[in-house]
């Protein structure tokens, strides 16, 4: 397929500055393609240290698509990795693991170490969950937290393996909770947390967002009409000096729907009012259908409503290896300063 393998040439010549200041900084988790703004839509090649991770949405690749682009990839970067292929094109965008151009060598599937800022994290080809175990769109809002934390207090919401919990840590916060209904993610987390020794212990709390944000925020939790809630902790009310919120595009659970698209505002009310006075908000919309100026002005009214106006509303784009020819990425995020 030379269309595909000349996009993924152009791709790789327009990161050399990007990724000779990555390895210099100690990172070697990013994105070799973007399918999407790259000319293959719905096709993805990210880096994750030894790993390469090929990622397809819309069309299966054959193995003579393949090997190509893998071979292409390990010698632009002069270093040999390891393919794990996940195929996310089928109906439930679950893996097909029937077809040899799935199998991966058992080298590749086993567990291993990415850097990023010198931090390691977890990287696994394939587990449980469907997403990669860091996402790479959020490596800029890491660093903010990195360069952003010392001395603070730090609430992770939505925490999946802790990344941002661990960026707050390595830039010298002195409290990091991590806060996700998952186990399993938190448990991911925990493993990031001891990959990197050096660091002062995070906290971990298994909750659903809305019950635990809610009694952080000192507001109250409702019941729907004659339903009975399940066990959550409990939790005094207090705030932090930095609070991170990037929430799933949808998620229904018995205490609520996460809902970026309809109801921002039901989870950024809390979580500001859980923000301390001079504190910084760092919120995220992942949704690509919602455009950042009206997001901007939903969640600046909101703050308006609340009487916690915001003095201070900067945009934080992901780095180059997330092209956005519009200037319209679909991962968008505000640092609000109050
Ligand atoms: C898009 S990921 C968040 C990514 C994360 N901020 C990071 O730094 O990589 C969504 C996470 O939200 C969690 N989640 C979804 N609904 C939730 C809820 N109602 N309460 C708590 N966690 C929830 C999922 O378990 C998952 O870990």
């Amino acid at each position: 397929m030379p269309a595909l393998d000349q996009a993924l040439r152009a791709a790789l010549t327009h990161r050399e500055p990007l990724l000779a200041e990555l390895h210099s900084q100690g990172t070697d988790c990013y994105r070799l393609f973007h399918g999407s703004q790259e000319g293959a839509g719905g096709l993805t090649l990210d880096r994750y240290g030894p790993q390469l991770l090929v990622q397809s949405f819309h069309q299966s690749l054959s193995r003579e698509q393949l090997l190509p682009l893998a071979a292409q990839c390990e010698q632009a970067l002069g270093t040999a990795l390891q393919l794990v292929y996940n195929d996310r094109a089928q109906g439930n965008s679950r893996i097909d693991r029937s077809d040899a151009v799935y199998q991966a060598d058992a080298a590749a599937l086993s567990d291993q170490i990415g850097r990023e800022w010198g931090l390691n994290y977890r990287v696994r080809g394939r587990h449980a969950g469907q997403d990669p175990l860091l996402f790479l769109d959020l490596r800029n809002a890491r660093s903010w937290v990195k360069a952003h934390s010392t001395g603070k207090s730090v609430l992770n919401l939505f925490a999946y393996t802790c990344g941002v919990g661990l960026s707050a840590a390595a830039g010298g916060a002195n409290e990091v909770v991590n806060l996700d209904f998952a186990e399993g993610n938190l448990a991911v987390g925990r493993e990031n947390g001891a990959l990197n020794p050096e660091l002062p212990a995070m906290q971990f709390i298994q909750s659903d967002y809305f019950p635990a944000i809610r009694q952080l925020a000192g507001l109250p939790i409702n019941a729907r009409c004659g339903q009975k809630l399940p066990h959550y902790p409990r939790l005094e009310q207090r705030q932090f000096d930095r609070v991170f919120l990037d929430p799933p595009a949808w998620a229904k659970s018995a205490f609520g729907t996460v809902d970026l698209l309809r109801d921002y505002q039901s989870l950024l009310k809390p979580a500001i009012l859980a923000t301390a006075v001079d504190g910084v908000l760092i919120c995220c919309n992942n949704l690509a259908k919602v455009a950042m100026d009206d997001w901007r002005e939903q969640v600046l009214r909101c703050a308006d409503k609340l009487g916690r106006p915001v003095r201070d509303c900067q945009v934080l784009a992901p780095a180059a290896d997330f092209p956005s020819s519009d200037g319209q990425p679909p991962l968008k995020t505000l640092i609000l300063q109050f």
